[in-house]
């Protein structure tokens, strides 16, 4: 079958592609190689990959023969007052919205990455999907308006759309400005590392291969207008991924505490449920093993510069 992944370059993309191309899909990678980090990075995620220069703002989507699309590029990052918002409004809703239309037009089921971040601090905890919303930054709102976006799409224009909610995806290739990257480059480097706040903040750490599963799962499996939580089963505070990342790399990480950030959530957990009912997904990777997975990724990656 073939594929369209958007944000290919992309930290979750590039592993998501990779692993439609292992199963013998044929996928098309789009990627508008934004200067959110640096570009080398996600060139090296792009290797060996097709994946099209293309910015869904304003240039449109190619989906002739396409089965499905993977919808993952976009502006991330919860930290994300001040006038960088133009971007994010640029980057998710107007991008999303060109992609939505695009597919209800051509009869292709999307797969949309939205987050976490879009429940706030939130009422209950676990974190079920009928929660309400009431995100705290201005990303998570730019992506509870994708998801609201892709409602609207499929009530006017028979939009087939899933919506995955992720939960702070880490792994090899994780987004340099996330903190799990950071902890172990730090540990590699032996830099210190800027803690936000005091550490007691938890999240649903989600390994990169379970979010992988999850978005393919749903594409084969997943009921047309459904929302789900794509989270780890065991949730951590910082203190907790610190300590097992001091652990498992045999170091010792200098703390630098900072102030909470602004935008950030005291704590994330996920009720997954609901997709596991529906499509039999759920985390299967520990932490230990994934984290262990990063740094060895991480510490190859220092030592091989
Ligand atoms: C992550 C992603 O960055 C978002 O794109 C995604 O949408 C979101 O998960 C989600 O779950 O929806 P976040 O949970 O903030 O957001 O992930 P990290 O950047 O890894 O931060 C985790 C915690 O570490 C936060 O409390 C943050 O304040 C803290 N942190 C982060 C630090 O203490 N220092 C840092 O240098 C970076």
């Amino acid at each position: 079958m073939k594929f369209v992944v958007t944000g290919a370059a992309g930290f979750i993309g590039s592993h998501l592609a990779e692993r439609l191309s292992a199963q013998g899909h044929d996928v098309a990678g789009i990627d508008s190689f934004t200067d959110y980090y640096d570009v080398a990075l996600k060139e090296e995620n792009a290797r060996g990959l097709d994946v099209q220069r293309l910015d869904l703002a304003v240039e449109d989507l190619e989906l002739d023969g396409v089965h499905g699309v993977f919808h993952l590029a976009g502006q991330p990052g919860v930290r994300s007052f001040g006038d960088v918002f133009d971007e994010y409004v640029n980057r998710n809703l107007v991008a999303s919205r060109r992609v939505f239309e695009r597919a209800a037009r051509a009869g292709v089921r999307v797969v949309f990455a939205s987050s976490s971040s879009i429940y706030g601090d939130a009422e209950r905890y676990p974190t079920p999907e009928d929660t309400e919303p009431r995100p705290i930054s201005p990303y998570g709102i730019t992506k509870l308006g994708c998801e609201q976006l892709a409602r609207a799409y499929a009530q006017g224009f028979g939009l087939e759309a899933i919506v995955l909610r992720y939960f702070t995806v880490y792994g090899p290739r994780q987004r340099p400005d996330m903190a799990v990257a950071r902890i172990v480059d730090a540990l590699a480097r032996g830099a210190p590392f800027e803690l936000y706040g005091d550490g007691s903040q938890s999240r649903s750490f989600t390994y990169v291969a379970d979010a992988v599963d999850g978005a393919i799962a749903a594409m084969e499996r997943a009921p047309a207008g459904a929302v789900y939580n794509v989270g780890g089963g065991a949730e951590a505070t910082m203190r907790e991924a610190i300590d097992a990342l001091e652990r498992i790399s045999g170091r010792t990480l200098e703390l630098l505490e900072r102030p909470v950030a602004k935008g950030d959530v005291r704590r994330t957990a996920a009720d997954t449920t609901a997709i596991a009912r529906d499509v039999g997904w759920r985390a299967t990777t520990p932490l230990d093993d994934g984290l262990q997975a990063q740094w060895e990724w991480a510490a190859n990656r220092v030592a091989a510069s």
